[in-house]
């Protein structure tokens, strides 16, 4: 069944934007995220310049209002209350204005500002605007080494599995299992009342997730407490592979912008961040896995977070091939790459948000990361099996890999930009 009646056409994907922008800035789908949540809005800003400059500048200019005085880019900026969703500012409790979460996400934006000056049109206000955020990025990235790698070991560590964007993969389950829930304000779930329960996260990860920001949220968000006192600290691929792929972004902006002044520093991330993927590299699940830094140990699962490995560069052509030989596994056992978890692992679940179904970005990236190392064959089947999946059911959030049923959001804004940004163009 088609997303509420509209065929796969570029004018419809402009449509999910226009009907998912609440002035200046996108919300994922209306009810279930109505907010700007920082991965989304990178990949709206996106599928925004494919037919709206100003809007799509606009939205990264509005991501940057929630930048927190310390640098870091929150997951979630509350432009206007909505009581829909939960949880909401008051549950955060955090001090900024305008009101935001305590926690970051993949920070995608360095790349996509330097791939929208690439495509841009308008080379005076692409211009003018990049040399507004390039500043903004800076401290953003500083913000994960000083917060999240305080001791310079080349890896930034999430404290919450939102901060991963991929909530409920079943790479959290073992270090989610040692997060107490003793202590954990009352909270309401919203997610539930517009989505079928066997497509969202169980209650038993509900807890945990709202254990973690109570438990942040009384100490302050003070990220050195923070990073003594969290229950849940891990390296995760997904997160890294990002950071590294938009730090070498970061500096080819220096070079482009003639910003001198932060080359040395952005050299030492990515000199540092090379090196250190080794301490993820698993050669049994062909891919990158997370470490728990509280065990010390490595978490053997395989995910598409996992085959970020070639969009951040740092495989090298033995690994390179190893993580192919992985995907085509798991792409004879489902009929649309690439499921979140291997379909080949016990713990993949189909139907279940990060466990298991195709999400549209996650694609996107690998495929590029594919094209980059010359495999092309395969980079074309990671994009013709989202074009499928969104052609059989329209502008979902994520499908399951087998039946194509779109599930989750309908109507969903990173679907839409990524049809109009990398599928359609
Ligand atoms: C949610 O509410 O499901 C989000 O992913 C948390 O940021």
């Amino acid at each position: 069944m088609l997303d509420q009646g509209s065929s796969v056409t570029r004018e419809n994907a402009q449509r999910v934007l226009r009907d998912n922008d609440r002035g200046g800035y996108t919300v994922p789908t209306a009810r279930l995220y109505p907010y700007q949540w920082l991965w989304d809005s990178g990949f709206s800003a996106l599928g925004w310049q494919t037919f709206n400059e100003p809007r799509a500048w606009e939205e990264l200019r509005r991501l940057a209002t929630g930048q927190w005085p310390d640098g870091m880019i929150p997951h979630i900026i509350f432009h206007k209350v909505d009581p829909n969703y939960s949880p909401g500012p008051g549950a955060w409790g955090t001090s900024h204005q305008p009101p935001t979460s305590g926690i970051s996400q993949p920070p995608v934006l360095a790349t996509h500002l330097r791939w929208m000056l690439e495509c841009t049109c308008d080379q005076a206000l692409a211009e003018k605007t990049a040399r507004e955020l390039y500043p903004v990025l800076v401290r953003a990235h500083r913000w994960w080494r000083a917060a999240r790698d305080p001791e310079r070991t080349g890896l930034v560590a999430i404290y919450h599995p939102w901060e991963s964007g991929m909530d409920n993969s079943a790479m959290w389950d073992t270090p989610m299992a040692n997060v107490p829930t003793d202590i954990l304000d009352p909270y309401e779930r919203r997610d539930t009342a517009y989505i079928a329960v066997d497509q969202r996260p169980q209650k038993s990860d509900y807890d945990r997730y709202m254990a973690l920001v109570t438990r942040f949220k009384r100490a302050g968000w003070d990220p050195e407490v923070l990073w003594a006192e969290t229950p849940f600290k891990v390296l995760d691929p997904t997160t890294n592979c990002v950071l590294h792929r938009a730090d070498r972004d970061l500096l080819a902006l220096s070079d482009q912008l003639g910003i001198e002044n932060d080359r040395a520093e952005i050299e030492g991330w990515i000199a540092r961040g090379r090196t250190a993927f080794s301490r993820l590299w698993s050669e049994t699940q062909g891919c990158y896995v997370p470490l728990d830094m509280l065990t010390g140990e490595k978490i053997e699962i395989g995910t598409s977070g996992g085959m970020l490995g070639f969009y951040a560069g740092v495989a090298d052509d033995a690994q390179a091939k190893r993580m192919v030989q992985a995907l085509e596994e798991w792409g004879r056992a489902v009929r649309y790459l690439v499921p979140s978890t291997s379909p080949l692992d016990l713990r993949f679940e189909p139907r279940r948000y990060w466990r298991g179904p195709v999400w549209p970005n996650v694609n996107w990236m690998i495929g590029v990361g594919l094209a980059e190392y010359g495999f092309s064959d395969l980079a074309r089947r990671v994009r013709e099996d989202l074009r499928s999946l969104i052609q059989s059911s329209g502008f979902y959030e994520y499908w399951e890999p087998t039946t194509s049923e779109g599930l989750g959001g309908a109507h969903f804004s990173w679907t839409a930009a990524t049809w109009l940004a990398w599928i359609d163009r």
